[in-house]
């Protein structure tokens, strides 16, 4: 049985230790927010936090976060950055078919949290692994600038 940190709740699974955190976060933890995209870190749906960090957890073997602090879209609010990050990708209507936004969430949040006003180089290399086949691309720039404008 491993112990994991998600969300701030001590959660247990019996997943196998090389299982990656993808798979127990949606099949064991029912946490189905984040989303199976590629399965080989090239797309960014599946990115979650991981003591802060931006990571991409279909690639992420279990035995690799036992003891750090993971966070998931569920409750990427919690924080300021998240909850001006959601808070901005409303009010733009950042969404189309929706797949792939909250592993772009996950990466804007992390980006805010450490750089609270993102050049549009520092966005472009924060986001670059997040691929978004509706092409989202310039609403969750504007998203991620009206968010940092709301943290300033
Ligand atoms: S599903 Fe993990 S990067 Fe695509
Ligand atoms: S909103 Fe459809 S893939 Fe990004």
């Amino acid at each position: 049985m491993t112990t994991l940190d998600v969300n701030g709740k001590q959660l247990e699974t019996d997943a196998s230790p090389d299982t990656p955190l993808l798979w127990v976060l949606r099949d064991s933890l029912n946490l189905t927010g984040t989303k199976f995209g590629c399965g080989i870190a090239q797309c960014g749906a599946c990115t979650v936090h991981v003591d802060g960090m931006a990571t991409r957890s279909c690639v992420l073997p279990l035995s690799a976060v036992e003891g750090k602090k993971i966070t998931t879209i569920e409750n990427v609010n919690a924080d300021a950055a998240g909850k001006a990050v959601q808070d901005a990708w409303i009010a733009e209507n950042v969404a189309q078919c929706g797949y792939c936004q909250s592993g772009q969430i996950m990466s804007a949040t992390a980006l805010l949290a450490k750089n609270k006003a993102p050049t549009d180089a520092d966005i472009d290399a924060a986001m670059s692994g997040n691929i978004c086949r509706c092409a989202t691309y310039v609403r969750i720039r504007a998203a991620i600038k009206r968010a940092a404008a709301a943290l300033a």
